[in-house]
């Protein structure tokens, strides 16, 4: 697989050393799995653009998705105040992550609320991106993952000629115009494959945080609804896919710990085997928990008794 095309949903890939890392040990595959696109977004963007020192205060917009769950907590463990725009049902979960200040937006304005940020991350375009200049400092940068590409962004990170640069300058025009009536800069980047910066993520993560926030796990016979799912918006933090791996005559499935709810509503994690070309279930009870933030997905992702796929 290409390290620089978009990824794809298989049990196995060959890819280049390179963009590789180990897993955090801490986690399971599903959660590992939500950690490097968001996690490899998130990192360079506050580390290398923006660089909050302690005290710092940062805007995220869109905390609540997958890259903002991990920008927060990142933000934080830096030393900034992280403000960030959130649903009503968002605003708990980016609260626990660390937001300092939570602005419901779809009853207010960031930009009535805050001024004089040292930085702002916009994860959520539009608008948004041109009103977050009017928060920051003068000399202070937005960094956008959502539109529209600049000129640093061809020569810088893509190594690319003066061609794309003009292409991404026309493309950016309006963007970097208004960072310059308030004095601010404007940077954008693409996620960049990393391996290095996948060891460095998988290490803060065993180091205990930031935590990737899993909401919805779909298995691969659903993945179709895993893509409604997010076009909907229908989940906080990472819509994973469960992917089968099969090898000779025993197949299992990644992540098998599965959460359940009992009777009387508690959530515990179960253990799945899949082996000799059946699946069973093994209710070995791993975890319990009253824990408010923990979702129990809508199916099972598999029956006891299924036949597993052909490898
Ligand atoms: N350049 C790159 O390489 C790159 C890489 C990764 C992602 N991206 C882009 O980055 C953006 C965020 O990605 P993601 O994976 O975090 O998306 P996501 O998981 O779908 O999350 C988006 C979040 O934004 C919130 N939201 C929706 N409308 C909002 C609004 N008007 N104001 C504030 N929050 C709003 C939603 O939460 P609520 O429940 O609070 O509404 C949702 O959880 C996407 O546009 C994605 O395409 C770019």
């Amino acid at each position: 697989m290409d390290k620089d095309k978009p990824g794809a949903f298989a049990p196995f890939a060959v890819v280049e050393q390179s963009p590789v890392a180990k897993m955090p040990a801490a986690l399971r595959f599903t959660d590992a799995a939500g950690l490097p696109l968001a996690g490899l977004t998130a990192l360079p963007a506050l580390r290398d653009e923006l660089g909050p020192q302690a005290g710092d205060r940062v805007f995220i917009s869109g905390g609540a998705g997958g890259v903002g769950t991990l920008a927060i907590q990142l933000a934080v463990s830096m030393g900034a105040e992280v403000a960030t725009t959130a649903s009503p049902r968002g605003a708990d979960l980016v609260s626990s992550l660390g937001a300092k200040t939570v602005i419901g937006y779809r009853e207010q304005k960031f930009k009535d609320v805050l001024r004089d940020d040292d930085g702002a991350f916009d994860l959520t375009g539009g608008q948004d991106l041109l009103d977050s200049f009017a928060i920051l400092k003068p000399g202070t940068t937005t960094v956008s993952v959502t539109k529209a590409p600049e000129p640093t962004t061809a020569r810088r990170d893509m190594g690319k000629g003066p061609l794309l640069a003009a292409v991404f300058g026309l493309l950016s025009v309006k963007i970097r115009r208004e960072a310059r009536r308030h004095g601010a800069s404007y940077r954008f980047l693409f996620m960049h494959p990393s391996g290095a910066d996948l060891a460095h993520l998988a290490a803060l993560v065993d180091a205990g945080e930031p935590k990737p926030v899993t909401d919805r796990v779909f298995p691969f016979e659903q993945f179709a609804d895993g893509f409604s799912c997010l076009e909907q918006g229908c989940a906080e933090g990472q819509v994973v896919v469960e992917t089968w791996a099969c090898g000779g005559r025993a197949c299992w499935r990644y992540g098998a710990e599965e959460p359940r709810r009992d009777r009387s509503g508690r959530s515990k994690l179960v253990h799945r085997t899949c082996s000799s070309r059946t699946c069973s279930w093994r209710t070995r009870s791993l975890r319990w928990s009253r824990d408010p933030t923990f979702h129990e997905p809508d199916q099972p992702a598999a029956a006891a008794g299924e036949a597993c796929p052909d490898p």
